[in-house]
């Protein structure tokens, strides 16, 4: 990979950065590493494997972690107000003393279920005294469990380490190490990472938090932007960045995690489909361009940004041909005029402008994509109330065609940013909110959906019978 040698703040055009990226300018990784400079001596992550500490891992042997299995699982939460789950939540992690005896420890003890991925659970812990120096107090365990029928490491965890070690900012999660406690192919393997209280999925999606001023949301917007920068100046594209990725601190940080689709751009190169949660999936995506780039994750950051302005996904269907729908009536339908190389590089798109072109017309994709009427552009008039300046920004990150869309560097540039209140700084940006309420209610308001929708399917299947 070649690497452009200055920061991304040193980049920028308007003095060094923005209001309010002062004290994060400094903490701007320097140029891009090759991957064999990223594996120096301290600048690795090792993987340890080190005493046979599994038993104390296991769900349902541990009590921290049966502690937190028991989370919306115990009766009649639904009644309960937020901080009354909170306190109950405190009262089941405490583990037995007469089990903390019995168990082989591991590196990390108080471990708390506070997130489940595709490929395993992310738990909260507490590091031994030995790691306690470099790790901090509290860390983040993802946790990878090798399935009976897997063959080998997951490809997305060898991905997200690999990109992860060429990768040092501050706006992007920190891989402290890898650790397994045995070489069994079975064994689980933990990615220890710095640890943050949110993320903005939960921030935007909880009762607690009442309101985002602009000065927040800039700074949100903004240091995930830096981060998107820095990854496209060292030539990786995140490929699913979305609000459950962009974890904030209790001090207001954003750190873009899970780069476990991350890959590095060649310009040129064909890559794989789908790519990108659907509800923060661009159009060329869904138009079948596999000669995809860097714009892709600012598409994200636009959708992100959207959902940050109205506090719910802005743009979201039943499926890819539902969503390029509800994607029409938002930006527009494409036109050849905006979008000229778009015949050549998206294999879907003399349908989507319902031109019927024969050689077009052989398609493996299953939904529709020509636009049932055709649609005007509207997102400045949609957003315009919350954010006047925010809604210009908007509209050059949703731009249709991924030519024409805003690069990161030139997002942080925008007049968003520099114009009315500036976003918080460094700092200055703690949260106001108490982070384990947020979570719980967060936690609490989903299953208590959760509940009306098979409240709602029951009914719905008892009056068809
Ligand atoms: N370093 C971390 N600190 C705190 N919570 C985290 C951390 N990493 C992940 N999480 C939580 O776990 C969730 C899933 O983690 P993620 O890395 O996105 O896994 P997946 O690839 O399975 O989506 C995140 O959305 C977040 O809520
Ligand atoms: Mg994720």
């Amino acid at each position: 990979m070649s690497s452009p040698s200055a920061s991304p703040a040193a980049k920028r055009s308007r003095t060094d950065a923005p209001p309010g990226a002062a004290a994060q300018a400094t903490a701007v990784a320097p140029a891009r590493r090759s991957p064999a400079a990223g594996a120096a001596p301290g600048r690795s992550p090792p993987i340890t494997k080190t005493s046979p500490a599994l038993a104390g891992l296991r769900p349902g042997k541990s009590p921290a972690l049966a502690g937190a299995g028991l989370r919306g699982r115990s009766p009649g939460t639904a009644q309960k107000s937020p901080a009354e789950i909170l306190s109950s939540k405190k009262r089941q992690r405490t583990p037995p003393s007469a089990d903390r005896r019995d168990r082989p420890e591991l590196p990390w003890t108080d471990l708390v279920c506070v997130g489940k991925g595709t490929y395993g659970e992310v738990y909260r812990a507490r590091p031994d005294d030995a790691r306690r120096r470099t790790q901090g107090t509290t860390v983040a365990l993802k946790k990878f469990i090798q399935r009976d029928d897997d063959w080998g490491f997951p490809i997305t965890t060898l991905r997200e380490h690999k990109i992860l070690l060429q990768l040092r900012h501050a706006n992007l999660i920190r891989l402290h190490e890898v650790y397994s406690p045995s070489s069994s192919y079975k064994s689980p393997v933990f990615m220890v990472f710095e640890y943050a209280e949110l993320d903005l999925e939960i921030v935007i999606q909880s009762p607690v938090v009442r309101t985002i001023d602009e000065p927040r949301q800039k700074s949100i917007v903004q240091q995930i932007l830096e981060g998107v920068h820095y990854m496209h100046a060292n030539q990786v594209m995140h490929r699913d960045l979305k609000p459950s990725n962009c974890l904030i601190t209790r001090k207001g940080d954003v750190k873009i995690c899970d780069f476990g689709l991350a890959r590095s751009y060649k310009p040129g190169h064909a890559y794989t489909l789908p790519v990108v949660t659907l509800n923060y999936r661009p159009p060329e995506l869904l138009l079948g361009c596999r000669h995809y780039g860097p714009p892709i994750d600012v598409w994200s950051v636009g959708a992100i940004f959207a959902e940050l302005l109205k506090r719910e996904i802005v743009i979201t269907g039943r499926d890819e041909g539902d969503y390029l729908q509800k994607l029409y009536a938002l930006c527009g339908t494409p036109r050849e005029v905006d979008w000229p190389e778009a015949r050549k590089v998206c294999k879907h798109w003399r349908e989507a402008c319902g031109v019927r072109g024969v050689e077009d017309k052989v398609t493996t994709e299953p939904y529709p994509v020509a636009a049932s009427v055709p649609r005007r552009r509207r997102v400045l008039e949609a957003f315009a109330e919350r954010s006047e300046a925010g809604a210009k920004l908007l509209d050059r990150l949703l731009a249709l065609s991924p030519k024409k869309r805003v690069t990161a560097k030139d997002a942080l540039d925008d007049d968003f940013f520099w114009e009315g209140a500036p976003p918080l700084a460094a700092g200055d940006r703690s949260l106001p909110w108490d982070c384990d309420l947020v979570r719980a209610s967060r936690d609490d308001t989903q299953r208590s959906q959760a509940r009306a929708r098979q409240k709602k399917a029951q009914q719905q299947q008892a009056a068809k019978s």
